[in-house]
């Protein structure tokens, strides 16, 4: 793509800072772009009733891809408590920016690498290097929900072992997402390299194969839902000989991944289970500061590191940039820019590895522009 356009959406919190780090390490590689801003988030929330300003749809229409720092979300009772009297009389309800944009613009593949840089303090072992592949278009993330049963459903066969003064909430799992999910990590599986910088111990994967594709569920328990997405990961599996495949219920999946983290390659799951065991992965290699996501559609795609606004240092310029900037690199990689994706991806993992620049997370004393500074300084040394 020659020049393209990229919606900028630094959002709240610390949002601003870490896109103002990407933004660096992003020009010292050379890049250029058209950054056009947009407004998102809280502010907008308590200024106009909506986190996600219709100009901002408008703006992500336009562009080719989107690039976002963080927004906060607040449960629905906090979130009303915030908004002006004038929206709140015309029962105006918080919907969230990020989940509106996954499912406005059909971003279901939410791609999320977990890598243990070498020498990174927070590394639980050296050598993970796990990717998860999160459905973001359905399942709990439905938005179908009832703080009280409506009364039409009290009709339905099954719904009288629910208590009727149950707040409900829908998951909803379809063959077609569950198979596009399922098609993209096995996709992936056969395309990705096993990472440079932080290589596999040969024994991580068994059998031979170059790569192994876990699917994540509960299906001894949610039959319906996560029956249909089995069955389509596993007939997804049986068009990749090549791949190893094996299902985990989710909650022995999340005590594996603690006790042998290293036995994981690729994680292919449901929305809810997906933001949960990414938050948990990220952990295993440094924390929240070091997880990168890329929400992908076949048409459209947004880049926002996983975690939140993280209010309790907001302003104070200490924010661990490098999920950022790594989200900036899966930018890079989605538009076409492989090589420079894996020049920013280097020169992380090169600061990283030497250790003289360290965010407070990482146990260091520097700050969000000192880290991005160094990334950018090794970019452009060419590491
Ligand atoms: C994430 C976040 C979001 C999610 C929130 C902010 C809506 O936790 O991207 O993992 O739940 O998907
Ligand atoms: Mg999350």
């Amino acid at each position: 793509m020659a020049r393209p356009d990229i919606a900028w959406l630094p959002g709240d919190g610390i949002g601003g800072e870490v896109l103002e780090a990407a933004r660096l390490v992003l020009d010292s590689s050379g890049f250029e772009a058209s950054y056009i801003p947009g407004d998102i988030g809280w502010e907008f929330w308590r200024k106009e009733g909506t986190p996600l300003p219709d100009r901002t749809i408008e703006l992500l229409r336009s562009t080719d891809c989107a690039l976002l720092g963080a927004v906060t979300s607040k449960p629905n009772a906090d979130a009303i408590r915030e908004l002006p009297e004038r929206f709140r009389a015309k029962g105006v309800r918080y919907s969230g920016a990020v989940l509106r944009i996954r499912r406005m613009f059909d971003l279901y593949t939410c791609l999320r690498p977990c890598r243990a840089y070498p020498g990174n303090p927070g590394n639980r072992t050296e050598g993970i290097d796990i990717t998860i592949f999160r459905e973001n278009t359905e399942g709990m993330y439905s938005g179908a929900e009832w703080d009280k049963i409506p009364q039409e459903l009290y009709n339905i066969r099954g719904m009288e072992r629910v208590p009727r003064q149950a707040a409900i909430t829908v998951r909803a799992v379809t063959r077609k997402a569950s198979i596009r999910i399922a098609k993209a990590a096995f996709a992936h599986a056969l395309e990705a390299p096993r990472a440079e910088v932080a290589p596999k111990p040969p024994t991580a994967v068994n059998g031979g194969a170059k790569h192994r594709v876990t699917a994540v569920h509960k299906a001894n328990i949610m039959r319906a839902t996560d029956g249909v997405f089995l069955a389509a990961t596993r007939e997804v599996a049986q068009g990749y000989p090549e791949v190893e495949y094996e299902e985990m219920l989710v909650d022995a999946c999340a005590m594996q991944l603690v006790r042998d983290p290293l036995r994981f390659d690729i994680i292919v799951t449901t929305n809810l289970f997906g933001d949960i065991l990414s938050d948990l992965c990220a952990q295993l290699v440094g924390g929240m500061g070091f997880a990168p996501s890329a929400n992908l559609g076949d048409d459209y795609a947004m880049f926002e590191p996983s975690h939140g606004s993280a209010p309790d240092i907001a302003g104070q310029g200490i924010a661990n940039p490098v999920a950022a900037v790594l989200s900036a690199g899966m930018m890079l990689e989605w538009l076409g820019e492989k090589d420079r994706a894996d020049r920013v991806e280097r020169a992380v993992a090169e600061v990283v590895r030497e250790g003289r620049v360290r965010t407070p997370d990482m146990g260091g004393p520097d700050g969000t522009m000192a880290m991005a500074t160094a990334i950018a300084v090794k970019l452009k040394q060419g590491t």
